[in-house]
């Protein structure tokens, strides 16, 4: 019982480090893993909130049997979220406790039933709805597209915990500690958080504005989610960081994100970034999109205010890396950036009508000169760079 991970007297941390997985959705990478949290009630009744994935089974089997110990009996399993990064082990915790009641709403159910067949034992929760355990008192929150249809929160009123689901969780295994007042690297952990969001769950923004509106009254003192630190210092911080992320508020300064086959366009980028950091104020961040992964530009670009694109013309069009990474901010659907572009071409351009035609589906502030230069940069076209990022610099005073 001495490894056992309290919330308080009746709450218990049961989940798993994954750092096996290379490719979170096998699209993102978590070089410092991930966890999957799931947490154990023991009250008059017994609930498990939140499975894990189908890794790891044996030993999460066994931290559940020790905490039980002559109970032997699991009475609820309440699925805040069913993706299978936290139902995987469904079937396997239920062949352990074949009693065990599954609590969801009608689409975590319907789901349930898609991917595992699972039909019998099951207890459907309305909105609002309450289920008492004894001491501790279960009220469900349904908050749709964060990140499925049928993401859900579950308050425990007595306690005062909010097992949040995806929401307000990030990336990283916890090594030293599942609370943000044990985490000697909190920075890291709200970077990891930051990366999670732009990854995940950013392309629901409205949908976190609106489950972070419903549970604004909430008397919350701790945080609960299924990734990432339990927050019980802080909780609020980890509510304040989705909601400035949801509203997509930037902060001064500039990311540039640029490709180059042979160094001219990388060129154009030195001259912008030096006259960037002749006059700007806040942090200038720099990707080569065959260098970075989409997963990191995509964290800094929904931080910061400004974003420079540069791209050499390929096949006609856009270099494809920077091609993928407009993509997926396209479907993210970032909003109100301040923006500048710039790229060459050899025998054919391309590259920067698609980057302007980008700017504008975006809505975002195109800042001029747009530059498009012939094979290498002359003086005349690196001159008009140093325009581009001292008028960067502009729009980022306003
Ligand atoms: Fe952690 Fe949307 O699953």
């Amino acid at each position: 019982m001495s490894a056992e991970i309290q919330l308080n007297d009746k709450i218990y941390w049961i989940g798993v480090n994954d750092r096996q997985t290379a490719l979170f959705e096998e699209l993102w990478p978590i070089p410092n893993g991930v966890a999957y949290n799931s947490y154990m009630i023991l009250d008059d009744k017994v609930a498990v909130i939140d499975a894990v994935k189908d890794i790891s089974m044996d030993r999460y089997l066994e931290k559940i049997r020790s905490l039980l110990a002559d109970r032997r009996k699991i009475d609820y399993l309440i699925i805040n979220h069913i993706e299978p990064d936290h139902s995987g082990g469904i079937k396997i915790l239920r062949e352990a406790f074949p009693d065990m009641e599954i609590v969801g709403n009608k689409k975590t159910l319907d789901l349930l039933t898609h991917f595992y067949g699972i039909k019998d034992n099951v207890r459907q929760v309305e909105d609002g709805e309450i289920l008492d355990l004894g001491t501790c008192r279960l009220k469900f929150f349904l908050t749709p597209m964060v990140h499925w249809p049928e993401t859900m929160m579950t308050y425990e009123e007595t306690h005062k915990v909010l097992f949040s689901g995806d929401a307000f969780g990030g990336f990283g295994s916890l090594d030293d500690g599942i609370f943000d007042d044990e985490l000697r690297d909190l920075q890291y952990h709200e970077a990891e958080m930051l990366r999670y969001f732009t990854n995940v769950i950013a392309k629901y923004s409205v949908m976190v504005q609106k489950a972070i509106t419903k549970i604004k009254d909430l008397d919350i003192a701790m945080v609960a989610s299924t990734h990432g630190p339990v927050w019980r210092s802080s909780p609020r911080h980890a509510i304040e960081l989705y909601d400035k992320w949801s509203r997509q508020e930037a902060e001064d300064g500039v990311v540039i994100v640029y490709a180059s086959m042979y160094g001219n366009t990388e060129k154009m980028m030195e001259a912008i970034s030096r006259s960037l950091t002749a006059e700007m104020t806040g942090p200038l961040r720099v990707h080569n999109v065959s260098r970075s992964h989409p997963s990191y530009i995509l964290a800094d670009i929904w931080r910061y205010r400004a974003i420079v694109l540069g791209s050499p013309t390929y096949n006609m069009g856009l270099f494809p890396l920077m091609d993928h990474l407009l993509r997926l901010l396209e479907n993210k659907g970032l909003k109100d950036r301040i923006v500048g572009i710039f790229g060459s071409y050899g025998w054919s351009g391309g590259a920067i009508k698609e980057l302007t035609d980008f700017a504008g589906r975006m809505k975002w502030q195109l800042t001029e000169p747009v530059i498009e230069v012939n094979c290498s940069p002359t003086d005349e076209d690196l001159n008009n760079c140093t325009r581009l990022g001292m008028n960067i610099v502009q729009r980022l005073r306003t």
